[in-house]
C-alpha cells in the first residue's frame, strides 16, 4: 500500500468530567498553548452540557468540535438523548461512536454502532468509530477476529465514499485508562491490519488515505514512537486530555514525528 503520509489527528475525549467554567478554562489553555497546527487536526469532545460553550472557545480557530455520542433518530420521543442534527447544529464536526465504555456499560452492539454512524454521516458530522479487542480475546488470540466483526457489523453497507469522512480508532479495551498502553508494535500490527481490511472492502485508494487513530493511555512519553509507526495516524486521549499540558504535548509530539517524515 503507498500513499503519503496522512495528516495527522489528534481527539480529547473528556469522558463525564467538568463543569461548564472547568471546560471553558481547559479549552482556553489548549487553544492558547497550541502550536502552530499546519496539516494537524485537533478535536476537542467535551460532555454534551460544555459543546457550546466549548463551540464558542473554539470558533475562529483550526480546532474542531466533536461529541461522545448520539442517538440515530433525528426527532422523537427518545427521552434523554441527543441527535445528529442537534449536534451538528450546536457546531460539532464530529462525534465519537462505540467507545469501548458505551459498548461495555451501555450495551452499544455493532448494530448500534451501525445506526448511529449512518445517522452521523446523514447530518454531516464525521463520526469517529471505536473498535478494540478485550483482555480476554488478545489473551485468547482473537483480537483481529474481534476487529473484523467489529468493522464489518460496524460499517455494514457503507460506501467507499462514505469512508472519506470516517475516522477510525482502535483502542484496545485493556489499555483504556489503565496505564498500560499497547507497544508501538502491538498497535501497528492491528492497525495494518485494519488498513488491509479496508484496502479488500474499498480499494487501495480509500485505504491509504484512511485515518486509523490509537486511543489507550496515550501520554507524551508513549505518543512519539505510537505516531512513527507507518498505520497509526494520531491519537483518541482519554485522561492526558484533561491536562492543557499534556494534550498539547501529545499534538506537539506527534506534529515533531510528522515533520521527520514530509
Ligand atoms: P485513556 O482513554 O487515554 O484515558 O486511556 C482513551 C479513551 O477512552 O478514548
Amino acid at each position: 500500500m503507498s500513499g503519503a503520509r496522512r495528516s495527522p489527528v489528534v481527539a480529547g475525549n473528556w469522558k463525564m468530567h467538568l463543569t461548564r467554567p472547568e471546560a471553558r478554562a481547559l479549552a482556553e489553555r489548549v487553544v492558547a498553548a497550541l502550536p502552530a497546527l499546519g496539516t494537524c487536526r485537533v478535536v476537542l469532545i467535551p460532555p454534551f452540557t460544555a459543546l457550546a460553550e466549548v463551540g464558542r472557545i473554539l470558533a475562529g480557530t483550526e480546532v474542531r468540535l466533536g461529541a461522545q455520542n448520539l442517538f440515530w433518530e433525528d426527532k422523537g420521543a427518545f427521552t434523554g438523548e441527543v441527535s445528529a442534527p442537534m449536534l451538528k447544529e450546536t457546531g460539532c464536526a464530529h462525534v465519537l461512536i462505540g467507545h469501548s465504555e458505551r459498548r461495555r456499560l451501555f450495551g452499544e452492539t455493532d448494530e448500534v454502532v451501525n445506526r448511529k454512524v449512518r445517522a452521523a454521516l446523514s447530518a454531516g458530522l464525521s463520526p469517529i468509530v471505536c473498535i478494540g479487542e478485550t483482555l480476554e480475546e488478545r489473551e485468547g488470540g482473537r483480537t483481529t477476529e474481534r476487529i473484523d466483526a467489529q468493522l464489518a457489523a460496524g460499517l455494514r453497507g457503507l460506501s467507499g465514499g462514505d469512508m472519506e469522512s470516517i475516522i477510525l480508532a482502535y483502542e484496545p479495551v485493556w489499555a483504556i485508562g489503565t496505564g498500560k498502553t499497547a507497544s508501538p508494535a502491538q498497535a501497528e500490527e492491528v492497525h495494518a491490519h485494519i488498513r488491509r481490511r479496508l484496502e479488500g472492502n474499498y480499494g487501495n485508494d480509500r485505504a491509504s488515505c484512511a485515518i486509523i487513530l490509537y486511543g489507550g493511555s496515550v501520554k507524551p512519553a508513549n505518543s512519539y514512537p505510537l505516531f512513527k509507526e507507518k498505520n497509526i495516524d494520531g491519537f483518541l486521549v482519554g485522561g492526558a486530555s484533561l491536562e492543557a499540558d499534556a494534550f498539547v504535548g501529545i499534538v506537539g509530539e506527534a506534529l515533531r514525528a510528522d515533520r521527520e517524515e514530509t
